[in-house]
């Protein structure tokens, strides 16, 4: 069965959360912060994780309401159909399952009568032995030399998830130099390869396709870089290919042995557990590979099983939903209190806004409604000395969540303290700000009355601006595959409340196809 076909605004929760919010729209986070239970009310813990989304322009009754909405459109449905392997993906016909590859459960999921559990186990069982060969030194090159580089070909989906993920897992890395080559701007391939030994370099070709220009033209400036010092015959031991299109990578010249399945049923920007995470267990090893997996399973049990009230990746979504769609805010902030996640804003931005920049319903309307938010970030605390001025103080309402963790991974105590007293202090400005009194106290001592008035009104504060806290215990590959299904978890849930499809991105292709018809006629 398809997925229901609701118009949210036609229900009746969304009738109501009209009303609540004519009511409630002028509420003010400081005043709502009188009762004193408040974050406690406004928390959820979930073993090493813990929600606070205190800071918010809501009250119990918006949460309700919006829960009410998320029944309304029958999201229970929704998620049940995407675990069990239904066409959700209907505009592809295909079942949407990338929980299906972090899953271990027994429970059988079945494409076309067939359980896909054998072969996610068995490309498992292929990439952790793969992983092992290299890591240890096993696996040579053509001169008989251990690998030192692992250079991931790929774009989009096929590139953003394993670079942030090895980005963010650093700490955990082996001696292997990782590198990522996306762009089809030549300059891009030539800085990488300039530093890479052809002896000691191992490729991992990702295209699910294998058809992407980016991807292929790479990869064959690559190939031909690699046989100006070694044969045709060399490639098997410096080339492997993670793809469907199993012609075109033998074309390419890769041998069998070394091509890692993908499926229809993984979309791109979804696919970091699946081969295409190759890159990633390579440079952390398959066992923290594992972990990311098995921490991706608890946030999708999260997720399936959790009251409305309770549920993670359901609360953030309807707050996002509260701010896009009632108090038009067209942007979102993803700020992560760890250098190591630097990436994961860019990664976001694929998943968020490909999965749902959509302007037509399930229907094939036009929609009338905002969907799909523009996300948009960078690590504290180098943006607060960078963008957090306009956050603050401009005319734009930008609700923010800030990622943070409790623990350091090098144990810097006087580091984390002064990081994790910035995370807070930020959060606490913008939901409370400064007031004209305040500022007035403050410059009292420091100059005549004139002055202090002068500059009283850009020193003041509105606050009032939302945020939420994600704050775990520690960064750890674990951690890291809950943050991730997290964020995946909401972005379904906001196109099932938008009545979109978040699993094609037909929106990329026009501008492809005239690039091609621009080379053609060249
Ligand atoms: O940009 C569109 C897109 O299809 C993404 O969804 C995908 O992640 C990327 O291109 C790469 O595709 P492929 O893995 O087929 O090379």
């Amino acid at each position: 069965m398809a997925l229901k076909n609701i118009n949210p605004t036609k229900t009746a929760a969304w009738s109501a959360l009209t009303n609540h919010f004519n009511n409630v729209q002028n509420i003010n986070i400081k005043d709502l912060y009188k009762d004193t239970d408040r974050q406690k009310d406004f928390s959820i813990q979930f073993d090493d994780l813990l929600v606070d989304f205190s800071k918010n322009r809501i009250t119990k009754e918006t949460i309700n309401l919006l829960v009410d909405l998320a029944k309304d459109i029958d999201l229970k449905d929704a998620i049940e159909k995407q675990f069990t392997g239904e066409t959700i993906n209907v505009t592809e016909g295909r079942a949407v399952l990338h929980t299906a590859l972090r899953s271990t459960s027994e429970e059988p999921v079945l494409i076309d009568g067939k359980d896909i559990k054998p072969k996610i186990q068995s490309t498992l069982r292929k990439i952790r032995s793969f992983s092992n060969k290299v890591i240890s030194g096993k696996w040579k090159g053509y001169t008989g030399k251990s690998i030192t580089d692992v250079v991931n070909i790929g774009i989009g989906g096929s590139d953003l998830g394993p670079d942030m993920v090895v980005e963010s897992l650093q700490f955990y890395k082996n001696q292997l130099n990782t590198h990522f080559v996306s762009n089809v701007d030549g300059d891009h391939v030539s800085e990488v390869i300039k530093k890479l030994d052809p002896e000691t370099t191992l490729f991992v070709i990702v295209s699910k396709t294998f058809t992407t220009q980016e991807t292929i033209s790479n990869a064959e400036t690559i190939k031909n870089w690699f046989l100006k010092s070694a044969t045709i015959f060399d490639i098997p031991k410096h080339f492997v290919a993670v793809s469907t299109n199993l012609e075109a990578v033998d074309s390419f010249g890769i041998d069998k042995k070394n091509v890692f399945p993908m499926w229809n049923w993984v979309g791109g920007r979804f696919s970091l557990w699946s081969a295409v995470g190759l890159s990633i267990s390579l440079s952390v090893g398959f066992d923290n590979y594992k972990a990311l997996l098995e921490g991706a399973e608890e946030m999708d049990i999260h997720f399936r099983n959790e009251n409305f009230e309770n549920n993670i990746p359901v609360i953030l979504a309807l707050l996002s939903v509260w701010y896009n769609n009632f108090y038009n805010a067209e942007t979102e902030a993803v700020l992560p209190y760890s250098q190591y996640l630097k990436k994961l804003p860019d990664y976001l931005q694929q998943a968020i806004m490909e999965s749902n920049g959509k302007g037509v319903d399930r229907n094939g309307d036009k929609i009338e409604y905002q969907t799909g938010t523009i996300v948009w970030g960078s690590t504290g605390t180098n943006m607060q000395h960078a963008f957090m001025q306009l956050v603050h103080q401009g005319t734009k309402l930008i609700p923010a969540d800030f990622i943070g963790y409790k623990e350091s991974l090098y144990g810097l105590e006087d580091h984390h303290k002064k990081l994790m007293a910035n995370y807070y202090g930020q959060m606490d400005a913008l939901a409370f700000g400064k007031t004209k009194e305040e500022v007035h106290l403050e410059l009292k001592f420091s100059g005549d009355e004139d002055k202090i008035n002068q500059l009283l009104p850009f020193k003041v504060f509105e606050g009032n601006r939302p945020s939420n806290a994600i704050l775990f215990d520690k960064l750890t590959p674990k951690s890291l595959g809950k943050l991730i299904a997290l964020y995946e978890h909401k972005i379904y849930t906001q196109g099932i409340l938008w009545n979109i499809y978040s699993y094609d991105q037909f929106g990329v292709e026009l501008g492809k196809e005239l690039a091609n018809k621009l080379l053609k006629n060249q």
